[in-house]
This record gives C-alpha cells, structure tokens and sequence, in this order.
C-alpha cells in the first residue's frame, strides 16, 4: 500500500513574522521540485498570513498548517481562532491535540473530537495527535492510552468523514527529549493504531490512512523510521526550525 508521505513541521511557539517568513520562503526555494511527498510547516497563528501570502509568489509546494483551532463556528470566545478564520488565512492542515496542549491547557479527547468535526468541515487535513506519556508507558498502559485517544477523539464520525484524517503518533516521553522510540517500536505501535481504526471504521480507511511517528526526529534518524511500512511521515518539532536540518528530514530518501 502506496501512501503519500507527509513531512510536517510543528514551529511551537518560535519565530517572529519576519523569522517565519524568512524560513518559510528559504524552504520553498529549496522544495521546488518535491512532488512525491507532502510538506507542510505550522507557524504560529500571527504568521500564517504573512507566511501563506509569502509563499503564494513563489509557486511553493509547500502547505501551511495551524498548531490548534476552536471549534465554534464564531462568537464571544475571547482569544480563540476558527477553522472558517484559518481557511481565510491560507491553511490546509491543522495539528489537534498536541501533548503539549493536553498537558498544558487542558485539551481532552472530547475537544479534540469536535476541533476534528471542525477542521474537517472547512476543508482542513486534521492532524490527530496521540501518545502516552513516560509514566503511562512504564505502566504498560500504552494500548490503552491510545485507544481511548482514538475512541473518543474519533466517536460518531462516518468513515468516509475520515478519509483526510491524519493521525501522529507521538510518545509524550520521546518529544523535545532526544529520546526517540526505536523504528521498531514506532513501527509495532503503527501497526497497532491502524488495526484499530480498521476495527472501529474498515480496512479502507485504516490502509489509506497516514500515520505519522513524532517525538525527537531528526536528520539521523528520519530514513530508519520511513523504512517501516506503516511509517508515513513525521512531525517534526525542534529539528523543523532550522531550514538545513528540515531540508535533511524532507530529503531522508535522497
Ligand atoms: P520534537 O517535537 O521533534 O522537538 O521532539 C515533536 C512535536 O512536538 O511535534
């Protein structure tokens, strides 16, 4: 089964609209001529504008995602952006349910469903985050964390609702650390989410479906985890702030 990789850049909360606008267009000129993957890099949210209008000039292949998004439609919610608003400022993938958005501000499974609905509504590749955190792991409650990620972050959509849906596995343990889980791990916890959303949805989906691995990749490490069957990608966080060592990632097959 043939699935177009994904090369995802999650910037965090890096970079000032002149410094993402600098590396965005550093990385066009550089992307030119990539067709057989998709790229995308996730600025913060006063960027996007600036970065998507950027890009738009230089005929860049590049997509451009969202690190979160609310999922009202519109109304008095102080603060928080929508996937209609995100549309308008040129975004095409969103990252849901990043750890650090669960742990930090509160995000529940529950949110990410309906930041899914919401994306997906727009038009927007939703990029469902999913992990287990050190302690969950030397519990051995790995399985368990992510099904209940998976049941509840996907309850009541129709498969073919489904059918952009990204998922990044990324070992809460793994990210911003250096430890990376082995290819081998990553790629028998790989096989385990998508024998699931086979079992919830059906194998068409779970086959089509892009899983990508994310947790400390880097330039080293990226063409070890792409040889693995259900490998489809990465999300790549500290390592995508440096144009040379994303380049590297992107090229991991060259
Ligand atoms: P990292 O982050 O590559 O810096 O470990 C990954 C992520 O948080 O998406």
């Amino acid at each position: 089964m043939k699935r177009t990789p994904l090369i995802a850049g999650n910037w965090k909360m890096f970079k000032t609209c002149s410094e993402a606008v600098e590396t965005a267009k550093r990385l066009a000129e550089l992307t030119q001529n990539i067709t057989d993957m998709d790229i995308m890099i996730a600025p913060s949210f006063t960027s996007l504008v600036l970065v998507s209008e950027s890009l738009k000039n230089i005929n860049s292949l590049i997509n451009i995602g969202a690190q979160n998004l609310f999922y009202h439609k519109e109304g008095a919610y102080t603060g928080e952006i929508s996937a209609a608003m995100l549309k308008s400022a040129g975004v095409s993938y969103v990252i849901i349910g990043h750890s650090e958005r669960r742990q930090y501000f509160g995000e529940t499974n529950e949110d990410v469903c309906r930041k899914i609905r919401a994306s997906i509504e727009s038009n927007i590749v939703p990029i469902m985050c999913i992990g287990e955190t050190e302690t969950e792991k030397k519990e051995e409650k790995t399985l368990y964390v992510l099904d209940k990620q998976i049941e509840n972050g996907l309850k009541g959509f129709r498969s073919n609702e489904l059918a952009t849906l990204v998922i990044a596995y990324e070992p809460v343990w793994a990210i911003g650390t250096g430890n990376t889980a082995t290819p081998e791990q990553a790629e028998e916890v790989h096989r385990y989410i998508r024998s699931k959303i086979e079992k919830m949805f059906d194998l068409n989906l779970a086959e089509n479906m892009r899983i990508l691995y994310g947790g400390s990749v880097k330039p080293d490490n990226i063409s070890e985890l792409m040889s693995h069957e259900n490998i489809d990608g990465a999300l790549v966080g500290g390592a995508s702030l440096d144009v040379n060592n994303f380049i590297k990632i992107v090229n991991f097959n060259k």
